[in-house]
């Protein structure tokens, strides 16, 4: 499952610039965004990617905070805007934030403050996880949402580059002027909007379950790191060979090695110290050739049911009984 990938010529692999160049390849800038932000010329962004920090600890403790939240975000955003090249994209991805029980959807949150800059959303990709915290006062929550915004409607689509594999590629029309003809694409299919297997994996991974995997391959010690793959998808999609690619809250990278994967030019601001010199670490290992990665497109492990873990437990085979016997009470 874990590849490590083709080895490159270090002789040619770029230097990682540490302020924005229009010249360079790679930039990693440590600081505050907006520092960042004040050196990119309008428009020469393709596509900007990230996860945004959920800054709504203790001083964002209640309506009143989430909405401080949201100003400050929202400023950061319109100069994103004006960076971002006319047939560009933007792709948020958020979870939800949790207080007293309560859920707050940050992408329905975050949608007006794009919808006033005149983008037009494109996607809201469902990020599906196969595993996480289990609730007990509502339905555990199992994905997050990626927006994907276009600045006009002349924006970047390269479906072709993305395609997964059909089903049933031997599927053929039954009726009409088509009959008997194949009915698939032997590109494969649109991926859809649903982001299932990519999160099935990680989390399999990420939540630690034994006999299955103890830590995923591309795991740091960021606590909310993206799966490379996932910027994969977007980053070929959405943007042409020599576009720069923007992650302004870059953590450890992620975003940058999707990018410079596939001979795009990575950008990034981070403003924490530790995070920056694991993405610089990160990106020096791809070059080397030497990164861990799990490949876009790889399948997904599947438990066969003989594993330990995918059995019921005999403590449990006595505890289902029992409460089988109650009947009523159980229900
Ligand atoms: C949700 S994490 C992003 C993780 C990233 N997607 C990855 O794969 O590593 C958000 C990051 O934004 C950084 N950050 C928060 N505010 C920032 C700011 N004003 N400027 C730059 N980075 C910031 C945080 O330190 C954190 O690492």
């Amino acid at each position: 499952m874990v590849s490590n990938l083709p080895l490159f010529d270090s002789t040619k692999a770029p230097d990682i610039k540490n302020d924005f160049n229009p010249d360079a390849s790679v930039v990693l800038f440590e600081g505050d965004v907006n520092d960042l932000l004040a050196a990119i010329p309008d428009k020469s962004i393709k596509l900007i990617i990230t996860s945004p920090p959920y800054n709504l600890g203790k001083e964002y403790e209640n309506r009143v905070g989430v909405e401080k939240y949201l100003d400050l975000q929202s400023i950061i955003i319109e100069k994103l805007y004006r960076v971002l090249s006319d047939d560009g994209s933007i792709c948020w991805q958020v979870g939800n934030f949790v207080e007293d029980g309560e859920v707050y959807p940050l992408d329905i949150l975050y949608y007006p403050i794009f919808k006033s800059l005149g983008l037009s959303l494109r996607n809201r990709v469902v990020w599906r996880f196969g595993h996480g915290l289990h609730a007990s006062k509502r339905f555990s929550g199992r994905y997050e949402t990626l927006l994907w915004f276009s600045k006009t409607d002349d924006y970047t689509f390269n479906l072709d580059d993305v395609r997964v594999p059909s089903k049933y590629p031997g599927k053929r029309h039954y009726k009409g002027p088509n009959k008997g003809k194949l009915s698939g694409n032997p590109l494969g299919k649109n991926p859809s909007d649903v982001w299932e297997i990519l999160a099935e994996d990680w989390e399999t991974c990420w939540w630690d379950i034994p006999n299955v995997k103890s830590n995923h391959p591309e795991k740091t010690d960021h606590p909310c790191q993206f799966p490379i793959a996932l910027v994969e998808r977007c980053v070929l999609a959405l943007t042409d060979e020599n576009d720069w690619v923007f992650d302004p809250y870059a953590g450890v990278g992620s975003s940058l090695i999707a990018s410079v994967m596939h001979k795009r030019k990575a950008l990034g601001s981070e403003k924490e110290k530790e995070y920056l010199d694991i993405a610089r670490q990160r990106l020096i290992s791809y070059f080397n050739g030497t990164l861990p990665y799990r490949q876009l497109g790889k399948s997904v492990y599947q438990p066969t049911g003989k594993e330990k873990i995918s059995q019921i437990p005999d403590e449990w085979k006595a505890q289902q009984k029992r409460l089988l016997e109650q009947g009523a009470d159980y229900k």
